[in-house]
């Protein structure tokens, strides 16, 4: 986000914005967005994943760009309802009620990754679509999925033949390489092992589509990152070389869209210098939109400008304003000399931010405005 933040926050503040808040570009949606189905040629349908940030602005507005999304829950799906776009559902464990209403609604597709969850798909939700989630290398990402959710090629198979045989429609597959993935290998072993499943599925006499390589794509934080680019470009190659383009590519970017439209506000509510260093206390908190500063404990690389000062005098640790010692945001951050007042900005919070947003303490979840072009919106 390229904006003049003193400019807008003075705008907000005139209009009884309180900090912490976030503020939310609808262009830098639309940029990467676009940015996503450039990289992938147009060859990919893209599902946003909604979790990363449900707001209504930002999903009606992806609608309108003519975005698909992916829900997790049966929850999630009153945001997305109205929009009369594609909607599927890709976590690969459901209670029943979320899998009955969804299917209810509409959904078609949904993973899995064990013959249990097949079974209950079956019952609760017969004659759907179904794709299992391959567990992959997710070395080189920040947040690692792979302990928690996928199933080997071989069980996949099994799965897909039993799924068959109770009626469900074997789709394709999916797999997810980790959050704020870096390193593009993750891809490579994923598209190879989907082959290896849709060729091992054709011996059985059962035919698959999809290809869902899930979300991961990274974004540009203080740190290195591998641009969408460089990923899209190998990946299109491997689509090619293992499956002659026979198949249809999905995609369920969640950060890489929504994750650079965000700034978080926050005031600074008291410093304390001493032998033990430098401590900035803000009225912002992990747990009113920073819940990865949690995640990583203070080490997460957000990029940050403190709203009318220059330069670096000092090292500072920056709590958040709860009681609770792990609200640190961050651990040892180079900032100007820092005084009560002074205002903090943290780029890069558009996702896994305020949708984790609780009332913790008595504290605040942030306000939204949106920036479109030069125009500030919010809603009453
Ligand atoms: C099934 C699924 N798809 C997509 C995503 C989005 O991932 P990301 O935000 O890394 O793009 C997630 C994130 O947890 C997920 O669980």
């Amino acid at each position: 986000m390229n904006v003049d933040n003193s400019r807008i926050f003075k705008r907000l503040t005139e209009n009884r914005f309180t900090t912490p808040l976030f503020l939310i570009s609808l262009d830098e949606i639309e940029r990467q967005y676009k940015r996503l189905k450039d990289a992938f040629k147009g060859r990919a349908r893209v599902f946003y994943a909604i979790k990363s940030n449900p707001d209504r602005e930002i999903l009606g507005f992806l609608a309108w760009l003519g975005c698909d999304f992916e829900i997790n829950t049966s929850g999630e799906l009153g945001s997305v309802a109205s929009l009369g776009r594609g909607c599927i559902n890709s976590a690969p464990v459901k209670d029943i009620e979320s899998i009955r209403v969804m299917h209810r609604w509409g959904v078609e597709h949904f993973a899995f990754d064990t013959v249990g969850e097949v079974e209950k798909l079956a019952l609760h939700a017969p004659g759907c679509y179904v794709y299992p989630r391959l567990s992959v290398s997710n070395e080189k990402s920040i947040f690692e999925l792979s302990g928690k959710f996928g199933m080997k090629g071989n069980d996949a198979v099994h799965a897909l033949d039993i799924a068959k045989s109770l009626g469900l429609r074997p789709a394709g597959v999916t797999f997810h390489v980790g959050s704020q993935c870096r390193s593009v290998s993750n891809w490579q072993e994923g598209i190879k092992e989907s082959a290896r499943v849709f060729k091992a599925c054709r011996e059985k006499g059962i035919e698959l589509s999809i290809v869902n390589i899930g979300g991961g794509f990274p974004i540009n934080y203080s740190n290195n990152h591998i641009g969408i680019e460089s990923i899209a470009e190998p990946v299109l190659k491997w689509v090619n070389e293992y499956f002659r383009n026979n198949v249809e590519l999905w995609l369920e970017p969640g950060r890489f869209i929504s994750g650079p439209a965000g700034m978080y506000f926050t005031k600074v509510i008291g410093v304390k210098n001493g032998n033990g260093g430098h401590y900035a206390y803000v009225d912002g908190s992990v747990f009113t939109g920073l819940m990865e500063a949690l995640q990583e404990q203070g080490e997460f690389p957000y990029r940050v400008e403190v709203l009318g000062k220059a330069g670096k005098s000092a090292k500072y640790k920056v709590f958040g304003q709860s009681c609770d010692g792990t609200d640190i945001i961050f651990n040892e951050l180079s900032l100007p000399e820092l005084e009560a007042g002074d205002v903090v900005a943290i780029y890069g919070t558009g996702a896994y931010s305020h949708a984790y947003g609780s009332r913790f303490n008595g504290l605040k979840v942030p306000q939204i405005a949106y920036l479109r072009g030069r125009k500030l919106t919010w809603r009453k």
